[in-house]
């Protein structure tokens, strides 16, 4: 069956951006968020995010109106009936994530698609919960969704290839590009991304270079966009300990430990820049390194 109507589960960072992308590329959204605030928050973002483009003059104003016609807000599930995928994009608890799943299997009819955006949680994990195991797949978009092309497109063991190739084929229909990956937790792109960020971590704590040096190295000698603590102030440190326990939890390797500093970081609630303070203090124009970390 055609993919006609979009179920977003979660309007926050992620989840206001893809509900977003979707409207964009033409499909019918519901987007549900836990309470009204909330939903008022996240469809809020959307309409900053169109506004903005519209300043700029790369958005017009009919386009703008066009987009918010197709997005539909609710705080019930129940109005998921009329999805023909559902892409659950809410906090990464596996807890919250199976009690979610098992509400929208009952709701859902049979031919709809079930997505999850997880970093790092198993979509099998996720997928046995359902009675819909060949029907669920991992779509996992990046930050910030209306801006990055790249969406990884995970099966797991159970995934169907029809499914698979839907799933995929509607990936590339919101105008991005999709790759193939299997269930193994980090997927492609944060398996060898994270590994990276944490030797930026150990390299600081052996002092072989400050963090602006170490920044500068990976830029100008690697051509990267930005060094690694200014990457890792961006996704946020928290975030980044989070994903690196689930790997190392999964994988038992060294390269995927957290190194003490990071812990010792999160634990004083140096964040990254959503905090306003992690390698960088963000409260200075242009942000300078934190002083005294190791
Ligand atoms: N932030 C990133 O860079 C990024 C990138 C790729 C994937 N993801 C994944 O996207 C998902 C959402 O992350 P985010 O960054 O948008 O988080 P967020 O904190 O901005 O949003 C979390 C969402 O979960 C909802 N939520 C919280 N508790 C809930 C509950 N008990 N029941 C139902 N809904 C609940 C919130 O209302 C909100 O909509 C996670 O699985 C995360 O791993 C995040």
């Amino acid at each position: 069956m055609e993919i006609k109507t979009v179920g977003v589960v979660g309007c926050g960072l992620m989840g206001s951006g893809i509900a977003q992308i979707c409207a964009e590329a033409g499909y019918s959204v519901i987007v549900r968020e836990v309470n009204d605030a909330l939903l008022k928050k996240g469809l809020g973002k959307i309409e900053s995010f169109l506004a903005k483009g519209v300043e700029k003059g790369k958005v017009t104003p009919e386009r703008k109106a066009e987009v918010l016609a197709r997005l539909q807000g609710t705080t019930s599930l129940e109005k998921f009936a009329a999805c023909d995928i559902v892409i659950e994009v809410v906090v990464e608890s596996l807890q919250v994530k199976h009690e979610l799943y098992q509400a929208l299997d009952g709701i859902c009819p049979a031919h709809t698609l079930f997505a999850s955006n997880t970093s790092s949680l198993s979509i099998t994990e996720m997928a046995a919960v359902t009675k819909r195991a060949d029907r669920f797949v991992g779509l996992h978009f990046f930050n910030p969704v209306p801006l990055m092309k790249l969406v990884e497109v995970v099966r797991s063991p159970l995934t169907s290839p029809e499914a698979f190739e839907k799933a995929f084929a509607f990936a590339g229909s919101l105008g991005k590009t999709p790759i193939r990956a299997t269930d193994k937790t980090g997927f492609i792109v944060n398996r060898l991304l994270v590994p990276y960020l944490l030797d930026a971590v150990r390299a600081l704590e052996e002092g072989v270079g400050s963090v602006g040096d170490i920044d500068e190295g990976m830029r100008l000698g690697c051509g990267y966009p930005m060094g690694p603590f200014t990457l890792l102030d961006f996704v946020g440190l928290d975030t980044t300990y989070y994903i690196a326990n689930i790997m190392f939890d999964e994988f038992r390797e060294k390269r995927f430990a957290s190194p003490p500093l990071l812990k010792r970081m999160v634990q004083a609630g140096l964040h990254g820049k959503k905090s306003g303070k992690g390698f960088y203090d963000y409260s200075q124009d242009p942000p300078k390194p934190v002083a005294g970390l190791v």
